[in-house]
C-alpha cells in the first residue's frame, strides 16, 4: 500500500493527521465518506456511499435525500448562527450591505417563491447572468431550494456566448440586473439579455434586479422586476436526492462547444465543505474573502456553497481589485480586517507591478492565511505574496483544482498538518484524491519527469456528466487513459513527493485566470462574414497567463485592412464578450495545414513566438519536415518576421 500514499516516511511526523486521514480515505472509503458526510444534513439517509457499477458514471450517497439552500441557510436559522454575518457586500462604490444567515435565509425564501409563483419548478434550467452583487447568491439559493438546475453565465461572456448556454441548458427563466459596474463604467446587461434571447429559441420569464437603475426595455408578459416578485414567505425545501442535478457550469474544452459541466445535490456539496475544511480550516470568527468571480467554478464552491455550509462569514466584492485606485485589496483587508484571502497569480502578479507602496499603505496584520487558484503560480510572485502580504507570517495555500473537480484536489492542509510549503507547488492530495503522473503511453512517469496528470479513483466532487453529452463526459475525461480521469494538465512528482503543476497538456488558454477554448474564439471569428479560417493561440503573458493571438485568413472580396481589424475584435466583444476578445489579429493571405486539413496551430505558434529551435517534427506529428518548414515560410511572409 505504501507505494500508493502520496508522502514518504520523513512527513509523518508533522503530518500525522493528514497522513492519517488520506490513509483513511483510501484504504476504507465507504467508511471514510460515510463519516464524512455528515458535514451536512439529509433528509434520508443515503443506502450506499459509492455506486460505480457504471463507472465512469460514479454516484455517490445512493438515495440519499438532502437540499443545498436547507444545509446552507435553514439549519442555522435557530441556533446560534442566526445572527451571524453571512456576507458583507462590498460595491465598487458607495457603501457596504451585511446580510446575516437570518437574512439571507429569508431573501432566498422570497425570491423562492417568486419563482414558484411563475412556474418554476424542479428540474427545471434558470440562467443566472448577474454581476456580483447579493442577488447572485440568492438567486443561485432559491434555485437550489425548488430544485431548479441553475446555469450562472459570467456576465463578462455576451450575447452569442449566452444565448448559447441558455439553450443548452434548456433554460426557460433569467434573472438578471438592468446593468452592472464595471471600473466606473455601465455595462447594459439587460441589453444584452435581450439580444441573447433573439439569438436562442426564446424564454418565458426574465426576472431584472435593479441595480444601476438605467432605463431599460420590459417585455411584458415576460420581463418582471425582481422586487415586484418576490414574495415573503417560507418555501419547503424540495427533497432532492443526491443525483439530482444542482448546476450546469459551462467551460471550455479543446473541441466543440463549451461543455455543460452538471454537478449533483449530494456529492458536491460534502466535497467542497470538507475540502474547505481541510485546506483552510476557517474558525467561527474569521472573515473569508474569495475574490473570485460568481460566474467561475471558484465563486460557486468557495464563495457560495463551502462557505455557507460551514457557516463562515465572507466578504464579497463586486469591483475590480485595482480600482479607483491600485490599493483597493489592501484598503479592503484592512477596513474589514480579512483573515483570509483567496485570490489568483494573474491578481498576485497585477497588484505586484504596482509596487509594494500600495500594500504598505495600509495594515494588514489582520491576515491569517493566503490562497491562490487558477494558475501555477510562479515563484517570484508567490514570495511577493507571502512577503509582502504575508509578511513571512501566512501560509500560501496553493490549490489545484477545476470546474469538472468541484472542488479542491491538491493543496496543502491548515486542518490534518501543513507540509513544507516549496514556492510554486500544490503539495499533496486531498484526502480521497489518488493522483498519477503518465507518460503519453499509460507507464507511470519517474518522480522529477514530466507527465500528464490523472486521478486514479471517483471522488465525491467529480462531476455528474456533461450535459446532454454522456458520450463526451466520457470521451474527453477516461479515455486516454482509460478509467482514469484526464485533468488536461502537465504536472511533475518531485522527489519529496510534492506536485507540481506545469499548465495545460491541451490548446485551453488561461487568460487572467479565466479558462478559454481556442476553439471558441475561432468559431466566432470564422462566424464573421469575412473570415474564411482563423488559428488562435495564447501568447506568454508575465500578468494574465496568456494573452489570446489570432490569424486569419479572409473571404474572397475582402481586404486586408486595420479597419478590419478593429470591427472585428468590435464584434467580438458583443458576441463573446470582453474577455474574449484577440489582444492581436493577424491577416495572412494562407494558414498552413496538414494533409489532413487540420490548421498547423502549434507551428503558427512556435513561428510566431520564434520558438523555433532544431527539430521541427515533434512540431506537429501529421506534417513532414518539408511541410512544416514551408508552413514556417508562410507565416513569415505574412507577418513580414
Ligand atoms: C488551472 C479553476 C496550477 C489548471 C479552479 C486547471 C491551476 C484549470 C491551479 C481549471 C493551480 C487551477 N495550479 N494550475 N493551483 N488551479 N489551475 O475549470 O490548468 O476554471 O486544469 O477551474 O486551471 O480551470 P477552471
Amino acid at each position: 500500500m505504501k507505494d500508493t500514499l502520496p508522502v514518504d516516511e520523513k512527513y509523518r511526523i508533522h503530518m500525522t493527521k493528514y497522513f492519517q486521514e488520506y490513509e483513511a480515505s483510501i484504504k476504507s472509503t465507504e467508511n471514510f465518506w460515510k463519516e464524512k458526510a455528515r458535514i451536512i444534513d439529509w433528509f434520508e439517509p443515503f443506502s450506499r456511499v459509492l455506486d460505480d457499477s457504471k463507472k465512469p458514471f460514479y454516484r455517490w450517497f445512493v438515495n440519499g435525500k438532502t437540499n443545498m439552500s436547507y444545509n446552507c441557510l435553514d439549519r442555522y436559522i435557530n441556533n446560534e448562527k442566526r445572527n451571524k454575518v453571512a456576507y458583507i457586500w462590498i460595491p465598487e462604490h458607495g457603501e457596504e450591505k451585511v446580510i446575516t444567515y437570518f437574512g439571507l435565509y429569508r431573501r432566498v425564501n422570497a425570491l423562492a417563491k417568486a419563482l414558484l409563483n411563475l412556474g418554476v419548478k424542479k428540474g427545471d434550467g434558470v440562467t443566472i447572468y448577474l454581476p456580483m452583487i447579493l442577488e447572485a447568491p440568492i438567486a443561485m439559493l432559491a434555485c437550489a431550494r425548488i430544485g431548479a438546475v441553475f446555469n450562472v453565465v459570467f456576465s463578462g461572456f455576451g450575447e452569442e456566448a449566452l444565448a448559447q448556454r441558455i439553450d443548452d441548458s434548456g433554460s426557460r427563466t433569467i434573472i438578471t440586473a438592468d446593468g452592472a459596474y464595471r471600473k466606473g463604467k455601465t455595462v447594459h446587461l439587460k441589453k444584452i439579455v435581450d439580444a441573447a434571447i433573439d439569438l436562442s429559441r426564446g424564454v418565458d420569464n426574465v426576472i431584472v434586479v435593479k441595480n444601476t437603475k438605467e432605463n431599460i426595455k420590459m417585455e411584458s408578459g415576460r420581463d418582471y422586476y425582481y422586487d415586484d416578485i418576490i414574495e415573503d414567505s417560507y418555501v419547503k425545501p424540495e427533497e432532492l436526492d443526491s443525483s439530482d442535478p444542482l448546476f450546469i457550469l459551462y467551460t471550455s474544452g479543446t473541441t466543440g462547444k463549451p461543455k455543460g459541466i452538471v454537478h449533483g445535490n449530494g456529492g458536491y456539496p460534502v466535497w467542497v465543505a470538507n475540502t474547505m475544511k481541510w485546506a483552510f480550516n476557517p474558525g467561527e470568527e474569521d472573515r473569508w474573502w474569495c475574490a473570485a468571480d460568481i460566474g467561475w467554478i471558484t465563486g460557486h464552491s468557495y464563495i457560495v456553497f463551502a462557505p455557507l455550509l460551514l457557516g463562515v462569514t465572507s466578504i464579497m466584492y463586486e469591483g475590480a481589485i485595482d480600482y479607483p485606485k491600485p490599493d483597493r485589496m489592501w484598503e479592503i483587508v484592512e477596513r474589514y480586517g480579512v483573515n483570509m484571502l483567496y485570490t489568483s497569480p494573474t491578481a498576485i502578479r497585477l497588484l505586484m507591478k504596482y509596487g509594494e507602496k500600495y500594500p504598505l499603505m495600509h495594515d494588514l496584520s489582520s491576515l491569517r492565511v493566503l490562497g491562490t487558484v487558477g494558475e501555477p503560480i510562479n515563484p517570484a510572485a508567490w514570495h511577493w505574496f507571502y512577503e509582502e502580504i504575508g509578511k513571512s507570517r501566512c501560509p500560501i495555500i496553493d490549490t489545484y483544482w477545476q470546474t469538472e473537480t468541484g472542488g479542491f484536489t491538491i493543496a496543502p492542509s491548515m486542518a490534518l498538518g501543513m507540509p513544507d510549503l516549496k514556492p510554486g507547488s500544490a503539495t499533496f492530495p486531498m484526502p480521497g484524491i489518488m493522483p498519477e503522473i503518465l507518460r503519453e503511453d499509460g507507464t507511470p512517469a519517474k518522480s522529477g519527469e514530466k507527465g500528464y496528470i490523472v486521478l486514479d479513483r471517483p471522488w465525491p466532487g467529480l462531476m455528474l456528466t456533461v450535459n446532454n453529452d454522456d458520450k463526451r463526459y466520457v470521451d474527453v475525461y477516461f479515455s486516454k487513459y482509460p478509467g482514469k480521469y484526464l485533468m488536461g494538465d502537465y504536472a511533475i512528482k518531485d522527489e519529496d513527493d510534492y506536485y507540481w503543476l506545469l499548465g495545460r497538456s491541451d490548446e485551453v488558454l488561461k487568460v487572467s485566470g479565466h479558462r478559454i477554448g481556442t476553439i471558441e474564439i475561432e468559431d466566432g471569428l470564422v462566424s464573421m462574414k469575412e473570415v474564411a479560417e482563423a488559428a488562435v493561440f495564447g501568447k506568454p503573458d508575465t500578468v494574465k497567463g496568456d494573452t489570446i493571438i489570432a490569424f486569419v485568413t479572409l473571404k474572397e472580396g475582402y481586404e486586408k485592412s486595420s479597419e478590419l481589424i478593429d470591427s472585428l475584435k468590435k464584434r467580438m466583444r458583443t458576441e463573446l464578450g470582453p474577455i474574449m476578445v484577440p489582444e492581436e489579429i493577424h491577416i495572412v493571405d494562407a494558414l498552413p495545414k496538414t494533409r489532413s486539413g487540420k490548421i498547423m496551430r502549434r507551428v503558427i505558434k512556435a513561428v510566431y513566438l520564434n520558438q523555433v529551435t532544431g527539430d521541427v517534427s515533434t512540431l506537429e506529428n501529421e506534417a513532414s519536415v518539408e511541410e512544416i518548414q514551408r508552413a514556417m515560410d508562410i507565416i513569415r511572409k505574412g507577418t513580414g518576421n
